[in-house]
């Protein structure tokens, strides 16, 4: 979900937007490009690779004069990256020309209608797709480009943040959000468009940030025109003076890109999840594992390989997997699953779990298993890497570009499309009846915003950081779903605060760990309402009857452990199963803020690579 950047006003376009594409390259993309009306044609040029690839590549190849210009940085949903799927993207015609960060997730059916009508495409992307729609509707009902894009949006499902321009009328620029960045800066008698105001900060500091299902007909040396897409409705638009300055931009206003990727979870979850849970209809649709249904249904096993957090994700999957579709589940370590010489057979099914999809043990792995013969499937977040290419198929998570070295959106937005497969599998296998399925389809609809409210526990989960802060060992424990998430949270304060940290089954200290407790020993326990709760509980009075100081990740309302711990901290009530998505969002608050008391450096801890592509 990258970066858009137009201009159209008085001064030069192309210095403005390859300068803007620089400053959102912090948001991660994989190709970059520009279009600009030089007064009479649409100059366009674009390419796979860098801001500086383009930049080399644009002043050797058109003109670059004009005063209308967009210029998009890429993070592919649909196609891979490469030259002809990068942005902008011109309609069959050449007259439109489109910038746009999202996904449109009915971009198929709409395909089929525009070729049934004569449309071609160069590229894979939905954006292109879009491009069309709008001319098909501009041409086909006499409408301006406006009025085009608004009755065009009006058929489309997804996230778009998007610019479009018609040659013929190179005096306005069209824009339209929903769900992705909008800002526009408002200059004298100039414009300027961006997912972000760090491109014209420096121009003016009045902004407007478009609200979702909006969108705005800019006219140079004119006005601005804001409406809300499905009512045309017109909308008085809220010119704010930024104070921000450019790292604060970056960052969305957080301290540390790990904050705000914590703070992106409802959003990443729900784009992942958006075009593939179809709640009324009662379906989940995934192309990727309907099209390989019969080798799921046939596997003798799943074997899921990945490194890290995404071994975590893959534990919370086995539970899943086998509570719901009752398929036999093994979850290797990457790194040790590629040596160990593993009995693998074509009834096999693998599962590859990666944010980076440039691990190098998961790819070891992968190359392994599909050398003896089995179906590996993919859940990547960076389309086009090397895993997702390397496996038959695969689920993207649509978690957008994960900055900070510690994951926390990759983590949440990978079980969801685990959990997506497992309810999918479950149905197919008829282990689920089918009021049960949609009770799964309607609660999972419901987490990003209980996302959002485990998040509001920030500030408290703050007070108990500077609590534990110098702790030197941290416990974390969990039962089922909850086991893995106690992993994780270990990991993330070992990884980011340098604290050591263990996490264990719950049931597992009487067998040795439970000698490590004392008063100089905080544990936090996952106890939420579900699963084995009065076991939980009960490990929680051995922790207390040893001094242990507790910490409780409990289900909002909670009283049992709230008598018993030290602090707790309320989740909101879920199905057991979608525990992990809601009780990994304090850990991982508690680790980022014990970091940045201790002073360490958040996003790029130590030691420590986003991406592991060595040995
Ligand atoms: C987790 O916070 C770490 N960044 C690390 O464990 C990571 O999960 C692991 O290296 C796997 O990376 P991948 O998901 O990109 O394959
Ligand atoms: N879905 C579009 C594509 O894959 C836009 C992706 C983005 O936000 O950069 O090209």
């Amino acid at each position: 979900m990258c970066g858009i950047v137009g201009y159209i006003g008085h001064r030069e376009a192309y210095p403005i937007i390859i300068k803007g594409l620089q400053r959102l390259e912090y948001r991660g993309y994989d190709s970059a490009g520009i279009a600009l009306y030089d007064g009479t044609n649409i100059k366009l040029s674009k390419t796979k690779g860098k801001v500086s690839d383009l930049k080399e590549k644009i002043e050797n190849e058109i003109s670059t004069k004009g005063t209308l210009g967009i210029g998009h940085t890429r993070w592919a949903t649909h196609g891979v990256p490469n030259d002809v799927n990068s942005h902008p993207h011109t309609s069959n015609s050449g007259d439109l020309v489109i910038i746009h960060n999202g996904i449109i997730e009915n971009y198929d059916s709409l395909k089929q209608e525009l070729i049934k009508r004569g449309y071609t495409f160069q590229s894979d992307t939905d954006t292109e797709v879009l491009i069309n729609l709008i001319e098909d509707v501009k041409k086909n009902e006499n409408l301006k480009l406006g009025k085009a894009v608004q009755v065009a949006l009006n058929q489309v499902v997804g996230a778009y943040a998007i610019a479009v321009f018609d040659k013929n009328k190179p005096n306005e620029i069209v824009v339209a959000k929903l769900g992705s960045p909008l800002a526009i800066g408002v200059g004298d008698d100039e414009f300027f468009i961006a997912s972000d105001a760090s491109p014209f900060i420096e121009y003016t500091k009045n902004a407007i940030y478009l609200e979702d299902e909006e969108m705005a007909i800019i006219r140079r040396g004119k006005d601005i025109k804001v409406r809300k897409i499905q009512n045309d409705n017109l909308v008085d638009p809220y010119v704010q003076k930024l104070q921000l300055n450019l790292e604060q931009i970056e960052k969305g206003g957080y301290e540390h890109f790990m904050l705000k990727e914590i703070y992106e979870q409802p959003s990443a979850i729900l784009d992942t999840f958006r075009g593939r849970l179809l709640s009324n209809e009662a379906i989940i649709k995934m192309v990727g594992v309907e099209d390989n249904m019969k080798k799921f249904l046939a596997a003798d096993r799943i074997i899921i390989v990945a490194c890290g957090t995404s071994w975590h994700a893959g534990l919370v999957a086995e539970y899943i997997f086998e509570d719901l579709a009752r398929i036999p589940v093994e979850v290797e370590y990457a790194s040790e699953f590629r040596y160990r010489n593993p009995v693998i057979t074509e009834k096999d099914v693998v599962i590859a779990i990666s944010q980076s999809g440039e691990t190098a043990d998961t790819l070891a792995a992968i190359k392994l298993a599909k050398s003896k013969g089995a179906f590996v499937f993919g859940v990547c977040n960076v389309v086009g890497s090397t895993i997702a290419r390397e496996t038959n198929a695969g689920a993207y998570t649509h978690a957008g570009p994960e900055i900070g070295v510690a994951s926390t959106k990759a983590f949440t937005t990978q079980i969801t499309v685990l959990t997506l497969i497992a309810l999918r599998l479950a149905r197919a296998k008829g282990t689920m009846s089918s009021s049960e399925f949609r009770q799964h389809l309607i609660e999972l609809e419901m987490i990003p915003a209980k996302v959002e409210e485990a998040l509001k526990s920030d500030a408290y989960v703050k007070t108990i950081a500077d609590i534990y802060k110098d702790s030197k060992n941290f416990l974390y424990l969990g039962r089922g779903f909850n086991f893995p998430v106690a992993l994780e949270g270990a990991l993330k304060l070992k990884e980011i605060s340098y604290i050591h940290a263990e996490g264990y089954p719950a049931a597992e200290m009487k067998h040795g760990p439970i000698a490590l407790i004392d008063e100089q020993m905080p544990v936090v326990v996952i106890a939420t309402k579900k699963g084995h709760y009065e076991k939980v509980v009960s490990n929680i009075q051995e922790i207390k009857s040893r001094k242990g100081r507790i910490i409780g990740i409990v289900t909002k309302g909670d009283t049992s452990v709230k008598e018993l711990a030290d602090y707790v901290i309320e989740v909101p009530e879920t199905l057991e199963c979608l525990t992990p998505l809601l009780t990994t969002i304090p850990l991982q608050l508690l680790s980022y803020h014990i970091a940045v008391m201790l002073n360490k450096n958040v996003d790029q801890p130590r030691n420590l690579a986003k991406s592991v592509t060595v040995e």
